[in-house]
């Protein structure tokens, strides 16, 4: 037989009985693998629960409480009866604490500290020791107080949510030194992979070279010494480095294809959310409009993105779903996973789309973008307190709100300082210069405007690169963000 036909057979035959065995030994595994994706997908997606379920929550009417109470100029801090009640935290120490909005929280302070506060705005923090206290903070804030002997401490009150989101992320919990743990249950298998590919490189690595250095030795020229005969060909060695590689290489590609195939193919049933990303942020919309640029998404259930850009190419990128998809303007993408821990994880941008990328979703106080992975039953008491609490914000807090959310401070600050675009401080009611060499008066229908047409009137000094906000906003949130503008004096 000619070699060329030898080796091709060889070749041939054995990826055919390495695909064999591969299909054998791998449908079982990954039938057992589908089988937690398939269960959990057949529970009922957390989206479709009835509202109630979110009322029925601790601290769920606090939106509601903090609405009506900053409307009535009621005072924010309540004390309630300590008789019956569950509080949700016990403080015991005078020390800056970060509090859930519209939860009871026990002040059960060492004898000897009584506690003033510092302003109008923390009226109800007036403590006397002896008796533990309960307080209701029925609006977000900071409350600063003192105690007699001078020590100085703040309680901030936040919506519960937004005590996740401005966790400290978990990523780095776990994990090893080339990644961090895995928080997607179809991330084993890409893991197992790039532990093989890693593995296997550095087994040939370690192998080639140590043996190029002993031949190197051992075949080194000496006087005296006359070179062997080198052989023309050995059966037995061709066969060998033949067979193994091919094994290998079909191993790697059913087991990796097998893999691909599951990453892409979301389970029919998951929880949907809309992605749209710009310059420069994130807007997570879920099935009741409630919008967000931190991802929020429940714990064993499958999450569906379904993404599309506004202007450039950005990247959906969790490191600890394993998940990274490109986003694209004028179509969509997907990207799919089954998060099984609750827990706070980074999300970044991985394409390069312009000054701030790396900082895409970044809010003012220096926090980046996150996946929030919700307990059981926590998704749901999310969608309910969020859409309560955007439904009562007076104007200026929710343009403030919308300030961060919507990403302007990726290009305007509220300090005076220029950065992308214009700072909006003390601008409402001058008059501002135009590229055209006109002027106009910054007032209620120039802001409208820019915010909706940005190039219409552009200014000088500014690239033109503001997205369009046309058909995103209500009117209600122009009306705050004009009225948040307004408050910059
Ligand atoms: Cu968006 Cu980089």
């Amino acid at each position: 037989m000619r070699p060329i036909i030898r080796y091709t057979a060889t070749i041939a035959v054995t990826a055919a009985v390495a695909l064999g065995i591969a299909v054998l030994v791998f449908d079982t595994s990954s039938a057992e693998a589908q089988t937690p994706a398939t269960a959990g997908s057949a529970a009922p997606a957390p989206a479709e629960a009835p509202p109630a379920a979110g009322s029925a929550a601790p601290g769920a009417g606090s939106a509601a409480a903090a609405g009506s109470a900053a409307a009535a100029g009621k005072p924010s801090i309540v004390e309630v009866s300590c008789d019956n009640v569950t509080p949700s935290a016990t403080i015991t120490g005078f020390v800056d604490t970060e509090i859930a909005t519209g939860t009871i929280i026990k002040f059960a302070l060492p004898p000897g500290v009584d506690v003033s506060p510092d302003n109008p705005a923390a009226a109800g923090l007036e403590l006397k020791s002896g008796r533990p206290h309960c307080l209701r903070f029925d609006k977000d804030g900071t409350f600063l107080a003192h105690t007699a002997s001078n020590q100085h401490a703040a309680f901030t009150a936040r919506q519960w949510y937004d005590i996740l989101v401005n966790k400290e992320v978990d990523d780095l919990k776990g994990g090893n030194f080339w990644m961090p743990k895995a928080v997607n249950l179809t991330a084993d298998d890409s893991d197992l992979m790039y532990y093989a590919v890693l593995g296997l490189s550095i087994f040939f690595f370690f192998g080639i070279a140590g043996t190029v250095v002993y031949f190197c030795v051992k075949y080194r020229h000496r006087p005296g010494h006359k070179p062997q005969p080198s052989p023309a060909h050995n059966d037995a060695l061709e066969i060998t480095w033949t067979v193994i590689p091919t094994i290998i290489c079909v191993f790697l590609f059913y087991y990796g294809w097998n893999t691909y195939v599951r990453v892409v193919t979301p389970p029919t049933k998951a929880v949907e959310i809309n992605v749209l990303a710009w310059r420069w942020n994130w807007q997570f919309t879920h099935s009741n409009g409630v919008q967000d640029s931190d991802l929020h998404v429940p714990v064993n259930t499958p999450v569906r993105l379904v993404m599309t850009s506004k202007d450039v190419i950005h990247s959906f990128y969790a490191p600890v779903m394993r998940v990274k998809q490109d986003i694209l303007p004028r179509r969509y993408t997907y990207a799919w996973f089954f998060p099984t821990k609750p827990g706070t994880y980074r999300l970044t941008c991985a394409e390069y789309c312009g000054t701030n990328h790396s900082q895409m979703g970044i809010t003012e106080s220096g926090r980046r973008a996150v996946v929030v992975v919700h307990e059981p039953g926590g998704y749901e008491r999310y969608l309910s307190d969020k859409a309560a609490a955007s439904n009562n914000k007076d104007p200026v807090e929710l343009g403030k709100s919308l300030y961060e959310k919507k990403g302007c401070n990726a290009c305007h600050t509220t300090d005076g300082s220029a950065r992308v675009g214009p700072s909006w401080k003390s601008t409402f009611g001058t008059t501002v210069p135009l590229n055209d060499g006109t002027s106009v008066k910054m007032d209620e229908n120039y802001i409208r405007e820019s915010i909706l047409y940005p190039q219409a009137k552009s200014r000088p000094g500014f690239p033109p690169s503001m997205p369009l906000f046309e058909g995103q906003l209500k009117e209600r949130e122009i009306e705050g963000l004009i009225a948040y503008i307004k408050s910059l004096k």
